[in-house]
């Protein structure tokens, strides 16, 4: 899977309609919340993408037993056979970290690899660690381990120093075994949060404040089997709606939950983009003409890293010259070099990509760094004229479901080549 390379021929319109999978950065600590509970729990809406199989492979690892369906997965850990999370899996997946808090709050013990995941800049686990350690537990490294052990973590009072989408998943899923009650202040706000949450309640957690910065967990003496769906992917779907905002395109994004994008909708119809949304559906169709944007990345309800580069690739259409800044990440424009290569032309000064609009792309040979980038990538590709190629792809796979067959279903001309 590691050599994967994907081949696309630009320039053809992309029409129908496209249905959104699962969201992976829910599934990925739902699937670490498996740890707490000795029953059954069964996943609906599953995206089978990389990260998600290997999180899979690794709750196998460590004792639990459970396979995979069709979009679906029903798991249980009866026994803990071993609380190592192997560097292997580790170095494929940063969400191996989001097994520490569960595995030390059932078990009491806890030996995870310091996580990898994709080469984005610095990305601490402070916070996880500290918030951990003032529940109780004793960590230590040990080479390239994080090893962790505790009697029953108890609750406490924490406020995040900073916004933490894993960290705040990694405690409120530790606090719901604590001894006595946990409330945690400066929580992340991101959907998948709220959706972990309701799969919490769903197995017997006790939780309020859900959807708010003030969380409060009273922790359990132990939780129960489920059975839970998991919410869409909002940045899968915002990735389709960029691609439906380039000129000739017409596309049907469906099965999406349009309150989670509110910020990509914004900056889009701030370009002029003509995008109908309805209960689960947007409907872009591309315009002929797009007005440049000054875009931020923040926290949810800000406008998400994890879209940045998809909407760079837009950017390099825009009439004029556009501004992207990005402040969760310190080196995520891995993809700018990429797409200059396609004919973009793209300065990054600082922590700010400066775009210049109306570059005419055209195909190129270009490897691949990260998920995201990938994705932009492949926007880019779908525009060129010609032949683009793009190494390394196996990225691409690790975040988005079936991406060639959607885009293809669509009118597009992509193909694996080798993988
Ligand atoms: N940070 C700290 N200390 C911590 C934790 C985070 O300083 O203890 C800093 C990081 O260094 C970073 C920032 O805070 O600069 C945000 O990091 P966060 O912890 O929120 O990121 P994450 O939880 O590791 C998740 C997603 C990412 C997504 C970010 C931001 C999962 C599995 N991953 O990562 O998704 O970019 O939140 O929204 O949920 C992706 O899907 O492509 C992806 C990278």
């Amino acid at each position: 899977m590691q050599n994967i390379t994907i081949s696309i021929r630009g320039g053809k319109p992309l029409r129908g309609n496209v249905a959104i999978s699962g969201a992976k950065n829910a599934t990925l600590p739902e699937l670490a919340a498996v740890c707490l509970s000795a029953e059954t729990i069964e996943f609906l809406n599953v995206p089978l993408v990389e990260d998600v199989k290997v999180m899979h492979a690794a709750l196998g690892e460590i004792g639990a037993q459970g396979e995979i369906g069709d979009n679906s997965i029903r798991v249980a850990m009866p026994v803990l056979r071993s609380p190592l999370v192997s560097l292997q899996t580790a170095r494929t997946t940063r969400a191996s970290v989001l097994l520490l808090g569960p595995l030390l709050a059932r078990h009491g013990y806890a030996k995870v690899s310091f996580p990898g995941g994709c080469p984005i800049g610095e990305r601490k686990i402070n916070f996880h660690l500290q918030g951990l350690e003032r529940m109780g537990a004793e960590i230590h490294a040990e080479d390239e381990y994080i090893v962790a052990r505790c009697r029953r973590l108890k609750g406490i009072e924490y406020d995040f120093p900073g916004k933490t989408v894993t960290g705040t998943e990694n405690l409120l899923m530790a606090a719901t075994l604590a001894e006595g009650t946990t409330v945690l202040g400066n929580c992340a706000l991101e959907p998948e949060v709220t959706d972990l949450i309701d799969l919490l309640k769903e197995m017997g957690a006790d939780i309020s404040g859900s959807g708010s910065e003030t969380i409060v967990v009273r922790g359990q003496t132990g939780l129960h089997g489920a059975s839970h769906r998991v919410i869409p992917d909002r940045i899968e779907a915002g990735t389709y709606l960029i691609a439906g905002c380039f000129a000739g395109n017409d596309i049907h994004v469906l099965g999406v939950e349009p309150e989670h994008l509110g910020s990509l909708l914004e900056i889009l119809r701030g370009m002029g983009a003509d995008i109908t949304v309805s209960a689960r559906e947007f409907h872009i169709k591309g315009g002929k003409s797009l007005a440049p944007a000054e875009v931020t990345t923040s926290p949810y309800p800000g406008f998400p890293t994890d879209l940045q580069a998809q909407l760079t690739t837009l950017l390099t259409q825009a009439s004029g010259v556009s501004r992207v800044r990005e402040t969760i990440f310190n080196d995520r424009f891995h993809h700018a070099g990429e797409l200059n290569r396609l004919g973009a032309e793209i300065k990054i000064e600082g922590d700010t990509a400066v775009i210049k609009g109306q570059a005419r792309l055209r195909g190129a040979a270009l490897k691949t760094t990260d998920l995201r980038a990938s994705a932009a990538l492949v926007l880019g590709g779908l525009i060129a004229e010609g032949k683009t190629i793009i190494q390394n792809s196996y990225q691409l796979f690790r975040g988005y479901e079936n991406m060639p067959d959607k885009l293809q279903k669509l009118g597009a001309d992509i193909k694996i080549i080798q993988g």
